[in-house]
């Protein structure tokens, strides 16, 4: 049973977490294509949305879906090539892409192996722009994960990327991951968003979840995540939310 704590939707586990952001997935995609005819998703890498990949890539929310409508990003990318197992276009795929019908040209990949991140950032805002009406870059829904620091998309604490105005892509490097250099989406860019949602789960987490839903001063990157005329939605299960107590 879903209960609220401190603005978030609370679950009991990582199955019931997939299970309710697929049915919000979808009903949030079907809202997009009636009211403007198609819908427009950036996805989230990491290990906490594969269950929720897996649950659209089979029924019954396949079919709930009008996968010839739906667009595809991704909001960060780490710099790697599609087939390496830490490349977020390559999880998506491997869950999601390949079992479902989005037409290959409506799949915005982020191209992490070029040798020039900051050219494959700037080449990836110049295709969302295109995409969409001019000087207006707004998502239906862009899924955001959070790290054990409070990094979202590939912001991280302490980021001058967080303060970023004008750009809507960017390159950057972190010491505090795997893979050094990533591409991410920008604030202006997530707060200009219809919908965010936050899926998160596990234990690890539950501090940082607390510092951002709970602490008013949090300079968490979370705490930048406001879309100014949209809404945003965290989706935790049981032991993430254990610090809203
Ligand atoms: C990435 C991300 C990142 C992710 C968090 C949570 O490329 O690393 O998109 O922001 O959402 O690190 O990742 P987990 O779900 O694996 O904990």
């Amino acid at each position: 049973m879903a209960k609220t704590l401190a603005g978030a939707t609370v679950v009991d586990t990582p199955a019931a977490l997939a299970e309710e952001a697929a049915d919000l997935f979808v009903r949030t995609a079907a809202d997009a294509i009636t009211g403007r005819g198609r819908f427009m998703v950036a996805l989230a890498g990491g290990a906490t949305p594969r269950g929720l990949y897996a649950r659209l890539a089979a029924e019954p929310f396949r079919a709930r879906m009008d996968w010839h409508r739906t667009w595809v990003s991704f909001g960060d990318e780490r710099c790697v090539p599609p087939t390496d197992p830490e490349s977020n276009y390559r999880m998506a795929r491997e869950t999601l892409l390949a079992h479902v019908p989005v037409p290959p040209g409506q799949i915005f990949r982020i191209d992490g192996e070029a040798a020039d991140a900051a050219r494959a950032a700037e080449e990836y805002e110049r295709r969302l722009r295109a995409a969409f009406e001019p000087g207006l870059v707004r998502f239906d829904l862009i899924l955001l994960g959070m790290g054990l620091d409070g990094h979202v998309a590939s912001l991280f604490p302490g980021s001058p990327a967080l303060d970023e105005k004008d750009r809507l892509v960017i390159a950057v490097e972190t010491r505090a991951a795997v893979v050094a250099k990533r591409i991410t989406l920008t604030p202006p860019v997530l707060n200009a968003a219809r919908r965010v949602l936050f899926l998160i789960a596990g234990a690890e987490k539950a501090r940082s979840v607390a510092d951002v839903l709970r602490n008013p001063a949090s300079s968490l990157p979370g705490a930048r995540v406001r879309p100014t005329e949209g809404v945003v939605t965290w989706l935790l299960d049981r032991a993430a939310a254990e610090g809203l107590r």
